[in-house]
């Protein structure tokens, strides 16, 4: 039998309520936008959004959350197949797919012509054979910003990483801080965001921690990060889409400063796995063997990424209370990503972690 409140909320559903002001919303464009219908999957935020990287890690987080709050998502995608499981995100329509090349103005000013906010979240951890690094982060980027400037876009969202800087030893870093610059030349109300290294499902660092560890010993795995669960990433990037206009950068780092060592040890103590007895490589044959490896067709480590192996992650403080999200510890994550690396054995075994290093440790 349904209750008294439940039958309100079918009622609400098969009679929505009467449209009211706060319904609509002028864009700085001038463009209006009516939201529609209930909260939710069916719902119509009256935003048109396109999200440039959908296809990756970051990219189907941000698609899933801003479709489920009814906003309309443009995909554009390089290759039919990864952009299949992005579609079921937003209800019939909502979700719209167009085929693009970095290097086509025409693809992306087609991509971007009906939206009032565009993200950026195109990158390249490696150079391939018909991209490198500055072409994805510094060229593409910039042809992104210029032609959302002169489409009329209100809004940019550009992301860059948290260790951009002109003067790193790391190609992947220097590319995305003049990316950072030509961005804010072409469209100066940009926001940049700069995370962190992501970790999630499909993350490069977990799962990689797991399967390679000996390629996370160099520098005797003393290299400092600060990991940020990738929800958290696209929950302030889908965020940002409600909010007035930041133009300014936005460091998004995870809560915690990390060795690597500390984060194999997480990884072994929650996979239940012995610690790793790799040897700890010398850069130099780290980088002869990285460099080697790149005679392989499918991604290897690349000599850019031992590189970045000793690099640690800047110290700059994170901007979360902006973007209205509350970062969470790796530990309470881990178990979710780590747990396909168990025996069936273990499967269900209680995570344990392993006690963190002093910070005074970790600051010295
Ligand atoms: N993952 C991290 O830990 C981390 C940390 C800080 C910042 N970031 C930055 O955050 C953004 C998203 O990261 P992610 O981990 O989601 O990256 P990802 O999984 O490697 O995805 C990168 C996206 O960029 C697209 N892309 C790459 N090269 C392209 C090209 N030549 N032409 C068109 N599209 C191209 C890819 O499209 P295809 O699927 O077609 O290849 C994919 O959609 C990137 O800018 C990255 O640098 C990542």
């Amino acid at each position: 039998m349904l209750t008294a409140s439940s039958s309100r909320a079918l009622r609400s559903l098969a009679h929505p309520s009467k449209r009211a002001y706060h319904d609509l919303i002028t864009l700085p464009s001038k463009r209006a936008a009516v939201s529609a219908g209930p909260p939710g999957y069916s719902a119509v935020t009256g935003h048109v959004v396109t999200v440039f990287g959908c296809t990756g890690f970051l990219g189907r987080y941000v698609v899933a959350k801003l479709a489920k709050m009814g906003t309309q998502v443009i995909i554009p995608y390089r290759d039919e197949d990864e952009k299949r499981h992005l579609k079921l995100m937003g209800d019939l329509g909502q979700v719209v797919p167009m085929e693009w090349d970095i290097r086509s103005e025409q693809q992306i000013a087609e991509c971007l012509r009906h939206s009032d906010l565009v993200y950026n979240l195109t990158g390249r951890n490696f150079d391939t054979k018909n991209f490198d690094m500055a072409s994805v982060h510094v060229a593409g980027a910039e042809r992104i910003a210029k032609i959302a400037a002169e489409s009329g876009v209100s809004r940019l969202v550009h992301v860059s990483h948290l260790n951009a800087s002109h003067t790193s030893p790391s190609t992947f870093y220097r590319t995305k801080a003049e990316g950072e610059d030509r961005v804010k030349a072409a469209f100066p109300r940009a926001t940049i965001v700069k995370p962190g290294t992501m970790y999630g499902s499909e993350d490069k660092l977990l799962n990689n921690m797991a399967t390679w560890s000996i390629w996370w010993k160099l520098n005797q795995a003393q290299t400092k990060t600060r990991p940020v669960h990738v929800m958290d990433v696209a929950q302030a990037l889908a965020n940002l889409m409600r909010m007035p206009e930041l133009a300014r950068t936005i460091a998004l780092p995870g809560p915690s400063t990390l060795t690597h060592e500390y984060l194999l040890e997480l990884v072994a103590s929650v996979t239940m796995r012995p610690p790793s007895g790799a040897p700890v490589l010398p850069k130099k044959v780290a980088l002869a063997l990285a460099r080697a490896a790149q005679a392989v067709w499918w991604p290897a480590l690349s000599p850019d990424e031992v590189i970045r192996r000793y690099i640690d992650d800047v110290d700059t403080p994170g901007d979360w209370d902006l973007v209205g999200v509350t970062p969470s510890e790796i530990e309470s994550n881990a178990i979710t990503y780590l747990r396909r690396y168990r025996t069936a054995e273990n499967y269900v075994r209680p995570a344990v972690f392993p006690s963190r290093p002093e910070a005074a440790q970790l600051s010295s």
